[in-house]
């Protein structure tokens, strides 16, 4: 029941936001601002942009993320992108089953399992996203869905393979909404989260996963998420398109 034996993650998500212009903008600015991080700092970016930040991220501490990828090596898939394209290019993560592809997109379970392992297989680090509908929540099934999407998003993972991922628990009733979950609400779920790692894999290795809290996340709130024992860092999305937001969250994990 450690938090410091598990990776404080703090990763934006900048979803379909910043031509190259601005991309180049916003990291040059971020890049100085967050060089003394004591947690691990991901920008998931937009493929567009991916090549540029890597190029302005070498030899600094910020990690490159995408927001999805394809599960198949190739083929006659229009407008999709493989793990090996992504990880040719330098990027360490993608992000996978964000509830906006899950809502939007069509995106199942059974798509996220399969990005997973097409990810891990390539050597990339998935953060998976989980959450629950506002409905689920008021009807009192948030545990149940949670436990659904783990079950089924990691199956067929080895306790390995889950060691190089990272769960974000994210409410799809605070995602861009500016309602956040409470500090407790976030907690309850996370540990909710690690407690089901546990029973499918073993304690050790849940205690060792990195969780991570998405919705609404800002530098006003981050520092009273992030100090609960089961949040171990954020992913972010509209705070994550001002550096001195984003700086000021990623500050909030390395006290946290
Ligand atoms: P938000 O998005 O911080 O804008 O609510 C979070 C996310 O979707 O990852």
């Amino acid at each position: 029941m450690n938090k410091s034996v598990r990776k404080a993650v703090i990763a934006g998500n900048w979803k379909m936001n910043k031509t190259r212009p601005e991309a180049k903008e916003l990291i040059s600015s971020l890049v100085p601002l967050v060089k003394d991080a004591g947690c691990e700092v991901v920008i998931c970016v937009p493929f567009t942009n991916l090549e540029t930040a890597v190029a302005l991220t070498e030899g600094t501490n910020i990690k490159v993320g995408a927001q999805n990828c394809h599960f198949e090596k190739s083929g006659a898939f229009t407008g999709e992108v493989s793990a090996d394209m992504l990880m040719e290019l330098g990027v360490e993560y993608v992000v996978l089953g964000h509830s906006e592809r899950r809502q939007y997109f069509g995106e199942t379970d059974e798509t996220v399992n399969k990005r997973t392992r097409a990810a891990l297989s390539a050597g990339l680090k998935p953060i998976v996203c989980v959450g629950e509908l506002l409905w689920e929540r008021e009807c009192g099934i948030t545990e149940e869905v949670i436990a659904r999407q783990i079950k089924l998003d990691f199956f067929g993972i080895s306790k390995d393979e889950l060691l190089s991922c990272i769960i974000a628990y994210e409410p799809v009733w605070a995602i861009g909404t500016g309602k956040t979950a409470t500090a407790e609400q976030a907690e309850e779920v996370c540990a909710f989260i690690r407690a089901t790692l546990a029973k499918l894999y073993d304690s050790e290795t849940a205690e060792a996963v990195t969780v991570q809290y998405g919705g609404s996340m800002n530098a006003a709130n981050a520092a009273e998420l992030l100090s609960k024992p089961d949040v171990d860092g954020g992913l972010i999305g509209g705070a994550s398109l001002k550096a001195n937001d984003f700086s000021v969250i990623v500050g909030a994990a390395t006290n946290g």
